[in-house]
């Protein structure tokens, strides 16, 4: 087969256009992380290795930063920026920062996301908006602003929501299951309603990966050997499993798929509730 090997437009970067992402435009919220890789950074580095200007957006610009710099070291093109997704109009400025520098945007991947413990009787209402604050308006909200953005573009868009397997298989996680479920609702409904326009939306829910994140979950060997077991093949995923999926769900080679919810779990999601032997 014939590879077509293109400069990435802007960067200097050798590319094997086999995503058709050389030149798109790509937003990945939470797309910093530290110490190591997340699942937005991943993602991050795998779009711009596709050719894609990614424009990294997290709460924190030095870890937005960190990520555009390793990008930059491999030759990509990527830009970090600070902005909160659960509010509008950081959202609406957001989407206008990514047009501003490169003039289109074609990819967004909604990768910020907030774990939280508790059953519905021990979780504050607080808590609760919080949750869904951060797991589903911010995907309402950036929605809202990057959809009409790809639509003047006139070619369409692609959509990644990340979710996380315990929205179907909960465990004392009640607002984080019950907000991550409303994603897989939301990513429907979106490509239910925006198909029309050419904008495909899909969501990828991540089962057991290492990130770094995680420690901030008390993690530990132990848990981590639980974690492990607690899938079929044994084994945690990383960040750039995650990366993969939405690399994926962003580029061409899903052109015909929209409203799919892919788990990327290592087979968590099979087992029942005698999952962890
Ligand atoms: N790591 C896992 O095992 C796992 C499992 C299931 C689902 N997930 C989901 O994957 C996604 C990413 O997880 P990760 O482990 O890579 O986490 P991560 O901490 O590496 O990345 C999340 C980033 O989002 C940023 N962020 C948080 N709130 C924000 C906001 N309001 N505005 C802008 N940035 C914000 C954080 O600063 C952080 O850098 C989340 O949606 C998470 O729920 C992760």
């Amino acid at each position: 087969m014939l590879m077509r090997c293109l400069w990435a437009a802007g960067s200097k970067l050798a590319v094997n256009d086999e995503w058709g992402l050389n030149g798109k435009v790509a937003i990945v919220t939470g797309g910093g992380s530290g110490p190591g890789i997340g699942n937005g950074r991943a993602a991050s580095i795998l779009l711009a290795r596709a050719g894609a200007h990614v424009l990294v957006v997290d709460r924190f610009l030095e870890l937005a930063e960190e990520t555009v710099k390793l990008i930059e070291a491999e030759g990509g093109s990527a830009a970090a920026a600070s902005y909160d997704v659960t509010v509008a109009s950081q959202c609406e400025a957001m989407v206008a920062d990514a047009l501003s520098r490169w003039g289109r945007l074609d990819c967004l991947d909604n990768n910020v996301g907030l774990g939280m413990f508790g059953t519905v009787v021990e979780v504050s209402e607080a808590d609760w908006q919080r949750a869904f604050s951060v797991n589903v308006d911010s995907v309402f909200l950036t929605g809202k602003y990057a959809i009409p953005a790809m639509i003047r573009g006139g070619e369409g868009g692609a959509i990644v929501n990340i979710s996380s397997v315990a929205a179907i298989r909960p465990h004392n996680l009640t607002p984080y299951s019950a907000s991550k479920g409303a994603v897989h609702a939301i990513t429907q409904a979106m490509a239910a309603d925006h198909g029309k326009d050419g904008i495909r939306v899909n969501c990828v829910v991540p089962g057991p990966m290492h990130t770094p994140i995680m420690y901030q979950f008390g993690m530990n060997e132990e848990k981590r050997e639980q974690r492990r077991n607690a899938s079929v093949l044994k084994a945690e995923g990383t960040g750039w499993d995650i990366g993969a999926a939405v690399r994926f769900f962003l580029s061409d080679q899903s052109k015909y798929i929209t409203g799919q919810i892919l788990c990327v779990d290592g087979g968590v999601s099979l087992r029942g509730p005698d999952r962890e032997t």
